[in-house]
């Protein structure tokens, strides 16, 4: 992407950490000096809790604490306060929850962070679901539009930000304006494997579309070298 160097391409990207405790150290010792930004998922976090977000930032690694928070608000703000105090910088709510469960999460986070503020990134809809799947749970709206309600929602709630498809992000960023936080997973680059993640771009697509962050698991985690694999992206990235 023009005009992008190295070290913002670096800050932009976020690994999947979607192994177990010992797959994750060993990982974070090889992206050291690479990757900024790990992300951790219900699976790991639920196994290890908040030691293995602490071991990770003892490495100087930035978090993206993944549990999609849904519930009521009095629940979420205690939740979020949790998560806040792990010193996690990135935590994600549904934003089906509303607009009461939205601020409370970030009453939460405020109440729970010991130094600077996690960013709350709202969920819209899975990208398991497809408008046919919406309807069995009486979402009469096509995803699309769901989603745009759901964003709009959650970021005019003081949410920082959505978690979305890259095929969405432009229309997102239209619709949130310059400063929101659109983070994208489904996201390969170019000639590697798709995998189970059916509408994929490139980080460099994502990023020109209007991602602020890419998420990526497998192509770099599942490398024989996962930083050269990280370090490609970022030449993919500034070449846009
Ligand atoms: O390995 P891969 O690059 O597919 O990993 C993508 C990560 O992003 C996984 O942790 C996955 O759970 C997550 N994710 C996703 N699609 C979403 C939301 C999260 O792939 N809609």
């Amino acid at each position: 992407m023009a005009g992008i160097t190295a070290d913002q391409a670096r800050d932009r990207i976020i690994v999947a950490l979607d192994c177990d405790r010992v797959r994750a150290l060993e990982l974070a010792d090889m992206l050291q000096g690479s990757a900024r930004w790990l992300k951790i998922g219900m699976t790991l976090y639920y196994t290890e809790g908040p030691a293995i977000v602490a071991e990770l930032k003892k490495r100087g690694f930035k978090i993206f604490l993944d549990l999609k928070l849904h519930d009521i608000p009095h629940q979420i703000r205690g939740a979020a306060a949790s998560i806040a105090s792990t010193g996690a910088d990135m935590l994600t709510i549904h934003a089906c929850g509303g607009a009461e469960m939205a601020k409370a999460a970030i009453e939460g986070a405020a109440a729970g962070a010991a130094g600077e503020l996690p960013a709350i990134l709202a969920v819209t809809v899975l990208t398991s679901m497809d408008d046919e799947t919406l309807q069995t749970v009486g979402v009469d709206s096509d995803a699309q539009s769901q989603v745009k309600r759901l964003a709009a929602l959650a970021c005019g709630s003081g949410a920082n930000g959505v978690v979305a498809s890259p095929l969405e992000a432009a229309m997102l960023r239209e619709l949130l304006g310059p400063d929101a936080l659109i983070v994208t997973p489904g996201v390969r680059p170019a000639g590697s494997a798709a995998g189970d993640q059916a509408r994929i771009a490139t980080p460099s697509a994502a990023i020109s579309a209007g991602a602020s962050h890419v998420v990526i698991g497998r192509p770099i985690t599942q490398a024989g070298d996962p930083a050269a694999a990280f370090e490609a992206i970022v030449e993919e990235i500034i070449a846009g």
